[in-house]
């Protein structure tokens, strides 16, 4: 689909049916009129994730960007770039096995206010490999059967920054950890099923990363149905994969799709620049 604003011309290209899209024609190193940030806005509520090519942009630039879409957040657990503390380095060196965020998740869901959406920006990429995979969590609820969509309406569940699967990701990696990070870990109770402030839509909110159990019942008996959610939210036909390059740059709904960065490049340096945007209660 191709959209005239007065500045651009922007073409949004489907990559799955799923979800995801490429954005062509937006130069994203200027200020962006109100137009094209609502046609972007409207990409991401259609596609959940939306990827830009060729965007080498400075930490002002990729900073200002951020602010024409929401307001950005710091992270709680890595230190950001020095002079630039909203933007967050995700860097597996050559020499490392462990890749920061390598685990089906949803950002930082064990905060009581989780980002809205999340950016990422390639400065490095390896010469094979490193891709990120996301899943639509609008589709994987709809396709549950009516009477397990049911009791899930009702369910909220306990999400942790402690949850194995998921601090493995970072503590295995020697990220620098900020002074005032809560070391004891954060921990939150969200709705299972979310709505969507802005499409009403309804989405499985649920991750292997962060979801302990569901409130009222204990982990043991909240993990037969979280594992069989956890392997029902990633199917293939949820999904959609995109292929790096230095200046390539996603952003996504941290609301309505979960993410996982494929590990399959070992022996070479990747470095991404991550900037999450503030985000509201989840309902
Ligand atoms: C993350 O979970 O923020 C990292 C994603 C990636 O490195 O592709």
């Amino acid at each position: 689909m191709t959209t005239s604003t007065r500045s651009q011309t922007i073409t949004v290209r489907p990559v799955t049916t799923a979800l995801g899209a490429e954005i062509e024609g937006v130069d994203l190193s200027g200020p962006l009129d109100a137009e094209t940030v609502q046609a972007l806005r409207q990409a991401l509520l259609d596609h959940l994730v939306i990827f830009f090519r060729d965007q080498d942009l400075t930490a002002d630039q990729y900073l200002a960007f951020a602010h024409a879409i929401g307001e950005p957040m710091e992270y709680p657990f890595v230190k950001g770039l020095p002079g630039a503390s909203l933007i967050t380095p995700v860097v597996k060196e050559a020499d490392e096995e462990t890749n920061f965020g390598g685990v089906w998740h949803s950002d930082t869901a064990y905060l009581d206010e989780p980002p809205m959406a999340t950016m990422l920006l390639a400065r490095e990429t390896p010469p094979y490999g490193g891709d990120t995979m996301f899943a639509n969590q609008q589709l994987a609820y709809e396709r549950l059967s009516d009477g397990l969509r049911d009791i899930l309406d009702g369910l909220t569940a306990i999400n942790s920054s402690v949850r194995a699967d998921g601090i493995r990701t970072r503590v295995d990696k020697d990220v620098p950890v900020l002074e005032d990070g809560n070391s004891s870990g954060y921990e939150a109770e969200h709705p299972v099923v979310r709505t969507h402030p802005e499409s009403g839509r309804k989405s499985l909110y649920v991750n292997r990363g962060h979801t302990v159990n569901f409130v009222g019942m204990t982990e043991e008996e909240s993990l037969p149905i979280l594992n069989y959610l956890f392997e029902h939210q990633i199917r293939d036909e949820f999904t959609c994969r995109f292929r790096w390059r230095p200046g390539s740059l996603a952003l996504w709904d941290n609301r309505s799709a979960l993410h996982y960065p494929l590990n399959d490049y070992h022996g070479h340096r990747r470095e991404m620049h991550r900037i999450t945007l503030r985000g509201d209660k989840p309902r």
